[in-house]
């Protein structure tokens, strides 16, 4: 089992959300973090707070479109720390739509989802997310470090109406983590740096709770918890992801029991 004390987490999307909960979460466990966010007043803002449990945090400011600004951040955090042991890059965004769109009258189409719609995702949430993979595990290998690598999938990876561009990108983010274990363990060091996927269901981030209202009740009728996933209970899985060193390759479903079926 590995502990936290003293270990280093690189977290993208760490100025809000489950990001900066996972942070918050790793300081006051003993260990070291480095944020990474493109919102840089959000950044320091969360920077400044975290600075209250402890002082071995950093943030750096990264598109993690950005090919150079993702090597940066693994570089970064091992010039500060010396070793990156968590990656969690959970920087994501929505952007929902119909792929396509009937007139109710006419049954004909009036509109479609622009490329740009699509794509943006996309950008963000895959590209991102192998980019940061990438920059943080070449420095994981070259510098020894034991731990991590742990994605963020959804539940919406098993396919939500309004959301081709979203639930195609966290679908990928559950195969990732095969990809690169059968990877690593060709390559001889699957025991020492392991990759796994969380999927949360609806959580209380700003990413949800900016939604309609009406939509976040009806979403709950589904739930049955009856309520949305707190990132703390986000954060409380990924780290027994990082203690737990028997797993690896898989995607982790955290829903509160969402799609089960009826009330029956
Ligand atoms: N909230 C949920 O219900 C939920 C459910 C399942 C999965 N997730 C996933 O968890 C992750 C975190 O979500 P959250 O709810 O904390 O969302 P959030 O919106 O609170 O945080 C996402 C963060 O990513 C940052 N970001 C966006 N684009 C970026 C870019 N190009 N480079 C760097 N940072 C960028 C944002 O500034 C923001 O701080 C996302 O990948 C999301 O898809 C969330």
């Amino acid at each position: 089992m590995l502990t936290i004390q003293d270990s280093v987490a690189v977290i993208t999307g760490g100025s809000g959300g489950i990001g900066k909960a996972l942070a918050k979460y790793w300081l006051e466990q003993g260990g070291k973090v480095v944020i990474a966010d493109i919102m840089a007043d959000a950044l320091e803002t969360a920077e400044s707070e975290l600075k209250k449990i402890s002082d071995d945090v950093i943030s750096v400011t990264c598109n993690v479109t950005a090919e150079d600004d993702c090597a940066k951040l693994a570089k970064r955090a091992i010039d500060e720390f010396g070793q990156i042991n968590l990656v969690a890059p959970f920087a994501g965004i929505t952007g929902d739509g119909l792929f396509i769109k009937t007139d109710r009258e006419t049954g004909k189409v009036s509109g479609k989802m622009s490329l740009e719609q699509f794509q943006k995702v996309i950008d963000i949430n895959i590209t991102g997310v192998f980019l940061t993979v990438r920059e943080c595990a070449e420095q994981m290998i070259n510098n020894d470090c034991r731990g991590l690598i742990c994605l963020v999938s959804s539940t919406g990876s098993l396919g939500t109406a309004g959301q081709i561009n979203y639930s195609s990108s966290k679908a990928a983010m559950s195969v990732m983590p095969k990809v690169m274990t059968a990877e690593f363990f060709r390559r001889g060091f699957a025991d020492k740096i392991r990759c796994m996927a969380v999927a949360p269901g609806y959580v209380g981030t700003p990413m949800v709770k900016n939604m309609d209202e009406k939509i976040i009740n009806n979403i709950l009728q589904q739930v049955p918890i009856s309520r949305l996933i707190e990132p703390e209970e986000v954060v409380s899985l990924v780290a027994e992801l990082y203690r737990n060193e028997a797993m690896a390759g898989e995607t982790v479903f955290i829903h509160g029991g969402l799609r089960l079926g009826s009330k029956g």
